[in-house]
């Protein structure tokens, strides 16, 4: 069994790959944890859209029942779930039995503190599903409209039905938040246009639970006024404007590129994401810009036209609009928070290399990282380098852009880059694997041996190389980290 405490989901979602034996990818603000091995087959993703309001999407077949104990946390959260294909059992801990919740079902669970819930997904089905946990209380952070209107709308459908208990409905069928469901469940991608595919989509999703739960009905069909290869043609649309997002274009380019009317495309549009075209164009424009902000040196006047606007101050006043905050404060915000940036990566020892050159580089890494206060560990195994560096983003930046540089490797390849709250490691140190595949490692300062004979013992040497190994490997080092600093 599955004992998840209702937490921060990636950590969540990390718990689940490892005892998965899963890969798990991170972006920002999204991640997947994919499994094709003894436990099953398919992926689990996950949307932290913002602060409050996050989406996981189950699209996996399990060869054993899953069986999660869900401890529910002193916030409260809402969870509304949608089965695409496959079922799933519930059950509170003082009820005999397991309920079912059928496919093509729309079911709400309004959680409450310090009590429980099991959930069971049954092995050998393919099990499609998508999950939105809303946290009221951190939705209520920050001074967003869109936010406060969901917390309205939450507290007027269900305050008065959780007193004491949790809460549950099950629906009928319901196609139209099927067709919603569908869309989140198919969309593979975790990147910016992922996210705001399925950002618009869960929050469609989502008012139509809503409505159904506050009507209890719905059993009308639904039918889109656009067929299903032209709404597919219309998540292009987000790849289109990124490839060109320093560049002015219309909706008149966009409607030619991908062959779609300029009127169907305004209405697929706000079918699929609840806004019109133009606002759908701003919104990608604006989250790029604070992906350039979290990821690199740029001021706010190079980010204002490296997504496409002439004017800093339009830029500015519709950035507030839509974070409750300017550009330079959220940027200032950010960098005020002494967030710690970190870098890992695997890469591959050029042939000439030697023993001497290692020592070497170790050495080099052992005198100027505690200069710039940059701590992590590096791994060199069977020609490998694996290294996880965190530390200054200013700073951290500098280096990886040195050790890019740098002839004694190749084939740099990287798991992960982006900010933290803490730091995992107390210094920057040499860790060791040994041949019976166990990892010594200093983390938060004290020596700590890993196993990792489970996922080295499957693979032969060809495959020591592959990235899915060195992500699994972090990912362990990780789990060890946060224990450590609980
Ligand atoms: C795999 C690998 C890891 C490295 N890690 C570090 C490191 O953590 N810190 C560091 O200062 N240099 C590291 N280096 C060395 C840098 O590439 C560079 O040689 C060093 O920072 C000295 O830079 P400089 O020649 O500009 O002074 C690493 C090199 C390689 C190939």
């Amino acid at each position: 069994m599955l004992r998840l405490r209702e937490d921060n989901p990636l950590e969540m979602l990390r718990q689940f790959s490892v005892y998965y034996d899963g890969d798990l990818i991170e972006n920002l603000g999204a991640a997947k944890m994919s499994i094709d091995n003894e436990h099953g087959k398919g992926y689990v993703s996950l949307y932290e859209l913002m602060p409050g309001l996050t989406a996981w999407v189950y699209n996996i077949e399990f060869t054993q029942n899953l069986v999660i104990n869900m401890n529910f946390s002193e916030d409260r959260p809402y969870y509304f779930g949608y089965n695409v294909s496959g079922y799933q059992l519930q059950k509170f801990p003082n009820e005999p039995e397991h309920k079912k919740i059928r496919q093509g079902q729309n079911f709400i669970i309004v959680s409450e503190p310090n009590t429980s819930s099991e959930f069971i997904v049954p092995s050998n089905i393919a099990y499609k599903c998508c999950y939105i946990i809303i946290n009221p209380k951190e939705l209520a952070e920050g001074n967003i409209a869109s936010k406060k209107r969901l917390l309205q709308e939450l507290e007027a459908n269900f305050d008065n039905k959780t007193s004491k208990h949790p809460y549950r409905y099950f629906g009928d069928i319901d196609t139209r938040i099927g067709t919603y469901a569908s869309i989140i469940v198919e969309n593979l991608r975790t990147d910016v246009v992922g996210r705001l595919i399925t950002e618009g989509t869960v929050l469609r999703m989502l008012g139509s639970q809503l409505e159904a739960h506050q009507h209890d009905r719905n059993n009308e069909e639904f039918r889109p006024i656009l067929s299903k290869s032209e709404l597919s043609r219309i998540t292009h649309v987000g790849d289109y404007v990124i490839e060109r997002i320093a560049d002015k274009f219309t909706i008149d380019d966009i409607s030619l590129h991908l062959r779609i009317s300029p009127k169907k495309l305004q209405s697929g549009i706000r079918f699929l994401y609840g806004y019109s075209a133009n606002e759908y164009l701003t919104k990608l424009r604006l989250e790029h810009s604070r992906e350039l902000m979290h990821s690199t040196e740029m001021n706010i006047s190079e980010i204002c036209l490296a997504v496409g606007y002439q004017s800093k101050s339009y830029f500015s006043k519709i950035f507030l609009d839509m974070y409750g905050f300017s550009p330079s404060v959220y940027k200032k915000r950010f960098e005020d928070a002494n967030l710690l940036f970190d870098i890992s990566y695997r890469s591959l020892a050029v042939d000439t290399t030697s023993g001497k050159d290692v020592d070497a580089i170790i050495k080099t890494a052992r005198s100027l990282n505690p200069e710039f206060n940059i701590t992590g560990c590096i791994i060199y195994h069977r020609n490998i380098f694996f290294q996880i560096i965190e530390g200054p983003k200013k700073d951290i930046l500098t280096l990886f852009d040195n050790i890019k540089n740098d002839e004694r490797h190749k084939d740099i390849k990287v798991m992960w880059k982006g900010y933290k709250i803490r730091r995992e490691f107390k210094n920057w140190a040499l860790a060791t694997i040994s041949d019976e595949g166990v990892l010594d490692v200093q983390i938060q300062g004290s020596a700590k041996s890993l196993e990792l004979s489970n996922v080295l013992g499957k693979l032969d040497n060809s495959a020591i190389d592959s990235e899915n190994l060195w992500r699994k490997v972090r990912n362990i080092i990780k789990i060890h980290t946060d224990n450590s600093a609980a």
